[in-house]
């Protein structure tokens, strides 16, 4: 075995005539130099080698952190493949193409070498020692690209305002996490004592921060995002995905907090995404506490103007979801039966078929009666207001709506106003006895805006304490983010996809309560729900400053906690609850219980979202 310094003493022996080094095929910037040329007796040793996707070399490295010194040499051809091995010095020629992994503008050029020729074997079984990650070099912890400018960093909007591969500046590794990761493209590396930030993919590929600086650790061991210190949100850029193992093993299910065994591979770029291709599948050293601790916010009968509330996105819930106990489950052990349930995404009562039905009281009435099964103590009623077919969203035919069960012992509707229909929208009035109440109850807040295009429209109700005292809530589920770009993607910020509806209908939903407030300063509001953003996205939740106050701030949860998500690198808080001045005044606790996204596998998790509970005086 020669060491790698015997290598380059071997390599230098050779009489190299225009000869081009990896260094200046990577070079400092986004794109190499040297794209569209044919390059010869180009020297490394190989690295990695994949089954059917080509290789990986080491060059001589640069003094240049900017300048990776590996590169992927791609072929499909199982005789050139066969040609090399790793540990071999080895000189070709070859294309220098910039290659994009799918035809999505939003994925980032990889550098490679391609149609291979001209390969000589100069020597074998050399070694090179691997870059150990958070000893010789660690990845920046706050900001993903130079490009993420605005206030809200990478969450900034107007988003795709620009694309690294159109500015294709030089790399700022030092500084930015994409820069980063690219200025080790195609080098091999090692993750010491990895820990996975969440479950696997659909292809066995997870992601995981190692032994370095991380910021936005929760005591679960994912990394929420928050703010960082200079105000700006925090988009834990310092995270990776391990890929598919080059060797040829399966990866091991994961779930976020497992540990590992240190995994050496090539960091690769490919899909909108910076993998680390390891040599071969980790082992599990660790798996965390699959303990769930239910709700330490339970119920009381003995003050009528206590109330526990809780939230929880029951994905696509039907009258047949194979998740219908677990679920009814999770309300009645966990949640500890709140005293008002906010649902989002109960399906009508024939499912997914699109048939025309919209109502759902076969879909709540289940429920319900699932959840006594659990707790027989409790028998809850339902609200919800149907809307109009295929109207709000979701999949089609299923009609997914918000909707409330609640405990008739605790609180009731406030009678005196009729039942809102599906395109009425409903206004705070001052009743005959002085008092604010609704012009329709349940109602919906202005359901024919175009803010609610497509969407499901929030769903309000008046309500009464046994001791007679009124409160409002509100509960929505905003749009929805599906087709954002990639964080670590081409488009700078990334595509939000939604951020103009989300932001609309936050204005929407403001504007109501401030009808409602100007009746009644005083008035105890309550809003929550699945509103697929996050609070560090500040722009989307303008229209609620000094308006709602978030009850994890009243409440002075620690920000790591703050979440009920995951999402490819980033625990995060989608579902949120917000009280007026006077109920944040009377002192508020929220807890998030992780029932989904702590599950042992991916396959025992009921939905994607996580359920929350909050304690409130609306008195
Ligand atoms: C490449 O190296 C070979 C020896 O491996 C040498 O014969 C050839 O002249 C070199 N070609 C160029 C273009 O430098
Ligand atoms: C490389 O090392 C292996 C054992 O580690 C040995 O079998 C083989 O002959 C060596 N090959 C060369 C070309 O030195
Ligand atoms: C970003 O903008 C560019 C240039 O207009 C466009 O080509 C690209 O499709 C946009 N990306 C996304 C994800 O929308
Ligand atoms: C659902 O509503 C329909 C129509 O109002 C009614 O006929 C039916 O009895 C209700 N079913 C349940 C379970 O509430
Ligand atoms: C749902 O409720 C209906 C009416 O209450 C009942 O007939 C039916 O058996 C229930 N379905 C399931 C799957 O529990
Ligand atoms: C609820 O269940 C408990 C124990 O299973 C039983 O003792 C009690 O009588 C039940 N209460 C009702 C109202 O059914
Ligand atoms: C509503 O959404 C549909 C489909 O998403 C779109 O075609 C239509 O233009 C939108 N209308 C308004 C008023 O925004």
């Amino acid at each position: 075995m020669r060491t790698f310094t015997a290598a380059l003493v071997a390599l230098l022996s050779i009489p190299l005539t225009s000869s081009v080094a990896v260094t200046d095929i990577q070079g400092p910037a986004w794109l190499s130099p040297l794209v569209g040329q044919t390059v010869n007796n180009v020297t490394g040793i190989v690295t990695g080698k994949s089954k059917s996707n080509g290789f990986f070399i080491s060059g001589t490295p640069s003094k240049d952190r900017r300048v990776s010194h590996g590169l992927t040499v791609f072929t499909t051809s199982a005789s050139i493949l066969s040609q090399v091995n790793v540990g071999d010095l080895i000189s070709l020629s070859g294309k220098v193409s910039e290659f994009r992994s799918s035809t999505s503008p939003d994925n980032l050029f990889a550098t490679e070498l391609q149609s291979p020729s001209n390969i000589v074997v100069l020597s074998s079984n050399n070694t090179v020692e691997p870059l150990i990650l958070g000893k010789d070099r660690s990845p920046p912890t706050q900001a993903l690209s130079g490009l993420d400018r605005g206030r809200d960093g990478w969450l900034s909007v107007p988003n795709n305002r620009s694309q690294v591969d159109v500015v294709n500046a030089n790399l700022r590794p030092d500084r930015f996490g994409m820069d980063f990761w690219s200025s080790l493209e195609g080098q091999l590396v090692t993750v010491r004592k990895p820990v996975a930030l969440e479950f696997e993919n659909n292809f066995g590929e997870f992601w995981v921060h190692g032994d370095w600086p991380v910021t936005g650790k929760n005591k679960r061991g994912g990394l929420t995002i928050t703010f960082g210190p200079n105000g700006i949100p925090d988009a834990n850029p310092e995270t990776v995905i391990i890929g598919s193992p080059l060797d040829g093993t399966k990866n091991p299910h994961v779930t976020m907090g497992m540990t590992f065994s240190d995994i050496t591979g090539i960091v690769f770029q490919q899909f909108g995404f910076f993998y680390i291709l390891p040599t071969t599948a980790p082992t599990v050293l660790s798996i965390p506490d699959p303990t769930v601790p239910p709700t330490t916010l339970r119920p009381t009968t003995k003050n009528a103007c206590e109330l526990t509330i809780g939230d929880y996105n029951v994905e696509n819930f039907t009258p047949t979801s194979s998740s219908k106990a677990t679920v009814a489950n999770h309300i009645a052990s966990f949640l500890a039966s709140p005293d008002i349930m906010f649902l989002q995404e109960i399906q009508d009562n024939s499912g997914s078929k699109d048939d025309g039905t919209v109502i759902a009281n076969v879909t709540l009435s289940n429920l319900s009666a699932a959840i006594t099964l659990v707790d027989n103590s409790t028998s809850y009623e339902f609200v919800d207001l149907p809307g109009v077919n295929n109207q709000d969203g979701g999949q089609p035919g299923g009609n997914i709506r918000s909707a409330y069960l609640f405990r008739s012992s605790k609180v009731s509707l406030l009678p005196g106003s009729p039942v809102g229909g599906a395109l009425d929208a409903t206004l705070p009035i001052r009743g005959p006895d002085g008092k604010v109440s609704l012009s329709f109850n349940p109602g919906r807040i202005d359901p024919t805006n175009s803010a609610w295009n497509s969407s499901r429209k929030p769903l309000v109700v008046a309500w009464e304490t046994t001791n007679g005292h009124r409160f409002f809530t509100i509960n929505v589920h905003l749009t929805a983010k599906l087709d954002s770009s990639s964080t670590q993607g081409n488009s700078r910020p990334p595509v939000n996809a939604g951020v103009d509806q989300r932001t609309s209908q936050v204005e929407t939903i403001a504007k109501f309560v401030k009808s409602l407030l100007k009746l009644d300063p005083l008035a105890n509001v309550i809003i929550a729900g699945d509103h697929n953003e996050y609070i560090q996205t500040r722009s989307v939740f303008k229209a609620f400053d000094n308006l709602m106050f978030e009850i994890d701030e009243v409440s002075n949860v620690p920000v790591t906690e703050r979440y009920t998500y995951v999402f490819d690198q980033n625990t995060e808080q989608l579902d949120h609850i917000w009280v007026s001045a006077a109920i944040a005044a009377r002192g508020t606790k929220v807890e998030h219980i992780h029932v989904n996204n702590w599950a042992p596998t991916l396959a025992q998790r009921t939905s994607d979202h996580d359920p929350s509970v909050a304690r409130v005086h609306v008195c």
